[in-house]
């Protein structure tokens, strides 16, 4: 099948991600069909289409005209899979991320879609490859990874499962760029993909900061906001939210390393039921939507260079395992995928590899995680070298 072959996708599951999914696909000129189980979902998911290519017309950036091509013609809804899936030459899963709610979705959608279609999962979190196993033919079943929210961040990761064609990737890939996103292969099915991985090990160490309570979580924000960070590390994870943060966390401790385990903070903060933003209290106070955060002063303790070598660290890790097949997919990954300034190669280009790796000798050692020790690449700079 050719990218010009596809006409009709079918979106499964209309939650956060399978409205945004199926609104980009829309636009793109694609027939689309969202099937939900109850019908109260999809209309909440066509109304939420809707205000959003509302917001689109009212910028001046979508004419009248389309909006009503796209909401009347172009996608439409249903409650059977079967009538989903009808025809359509690319399916795409967005239902919650329990493993076997996936392999049940994928068994029937592999008995049901046409024998050429395409199948591709919306998985954070999981194995590609084991969600795979389930259908009939896996060379055309692969990862297809959008970012939240899907209509305004511009990454996909497209991810290889132990059986995928470089047809089924590629043709993803060319379909991602029709709906005006950037498509970035991921050649390894490991955890966190590329951009969930880079951001771990920081998210291991502000556990790390929060238990150890030497350093403020205050002091480490505002000095990130005086740089010009929008959101800073404390606060996004009161936003996402606490629970969320450890069961990413937990993930990773069962995944990657047992140094991953969330700490005894956070989970205290669970049991209060302090979770950040949506209850009003996490790490800090949240007012009308605004994290309270007082202004402590400084710290020289922990400064944005440690999370930044922490994250280039990692980027070497993930070139080393051959998960990205470039530094400047891994680099366009973390700047279209998490909105970042810049991607880990770029900032670290015209830094000394020695400051690299005194700064995450310092933070392995003062927190007790060896898995941020530098990489030989960061030792001798030939991190520098890595294309
Ligand atoms: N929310 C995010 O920030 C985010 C980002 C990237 C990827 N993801 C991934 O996208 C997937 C969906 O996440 P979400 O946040 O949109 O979840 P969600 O809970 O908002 O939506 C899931 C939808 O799937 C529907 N559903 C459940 N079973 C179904 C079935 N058998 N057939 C059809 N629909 C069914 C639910 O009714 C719900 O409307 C998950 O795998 C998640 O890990 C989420």
């Amino acid at each position: 099948m050719k990218s010009d072959d596809v006409k009709k996708i079918a979106i499964i599951g209309s939650g956060a991600m399978g409205h945004g999914i199926a609104q980009v696909c829309a636009s793109a000129g694609y027939g689309v069909v969202m099937k939900d189980i109850k019908q109260e979902f999809l209309d909440s998911a066509m109304a939420k289409v809707r205000e959003s290519l509302e917001m689109l017309v009212s910028k001046g950036k979508l004419s009248a005209d389309d909006l009503d091509v796209i909401m009347s013609k172009r996608l439409v809804t249903t409650l059977s899979t079967e009538e989903a899936v009808k025809d359509a030459q690319i399916v795409i899963e967005a239902v919650p991320e329990v493993m076997e709610l996936k392999k049940k979705v994928f068994a029937e959608l592999s008995e049901l879609a046409d024998a050429g279609a395409i199948l591709a999962t919306n998985t954070s979190t999981m194995s590609v490859s084991e969600i795979g196993r389930v259908v009939k033919n896996p060379a055309r079943f692969a990862g297809m990874h959008f970012f939240n929210p899907v209509n305004r961040m511009k990454l996909v990761e497209v991810i290889y499962g132990e059986s995928t064609s470089s047809d089924t990737v590629d043709l993803i890939c060319e379909v991602s760029v029709k709906c005006d996103k950037l498509p970035v292969k991921v050649l390894k099915d490991r955890p966190g993909f590329i951009v969930n991985r880079i951001n771990a090990p920081n998210q291991a160490l502000l556990s790390a900061i929060l238990d150890e309570g030497k350093v403020k979580p205050e002091q480490v924000d505002m000095k990130m906001k005086k740089l010009g960070v929008k959101m800073a590390p404390f606060e996004t994870a009161d936003f996402v939210g606490l629970d969320v943060f450890c069961h990413t966390l937990a993930y990773y401790e069962s995944t990657l390393s047992p140094q991953y385990r969330p700490g005894k903070f956070l989970e205290d903060k669970i049991k209060r039921n302090e979770l950040g933003m949506k209850t009003g209290q996490g790490i800090y106070k949240w007012v009308d939507g605004k994290a309270q955060i007082a202004d402590l002063g400084d710290t020289d303790a922990i400064t944005p260079v440690h999370f930044m070598a922490v994250q280039v660290n990692e980027a070497v890790k993930v070139m080393k395992e051959g998960v990205a097949s470039s530094a400047k997919d891994v680099d366009d990954g973390v700047k279209f995928g998490m909105n970042a300034f810049a991607g880990p190669f770029a900032l670290a280009a015209g830094m000394q590899p020695q400051q690299l790796a005194d700064a995450l000798n310092y933070v392995a050692q003062r927190f007790g995680l060896e898995m941020l020790k530098p990489e030989p690449e960061i030792v001798d700079g030939s991190y520098k070298n890595m294309k």
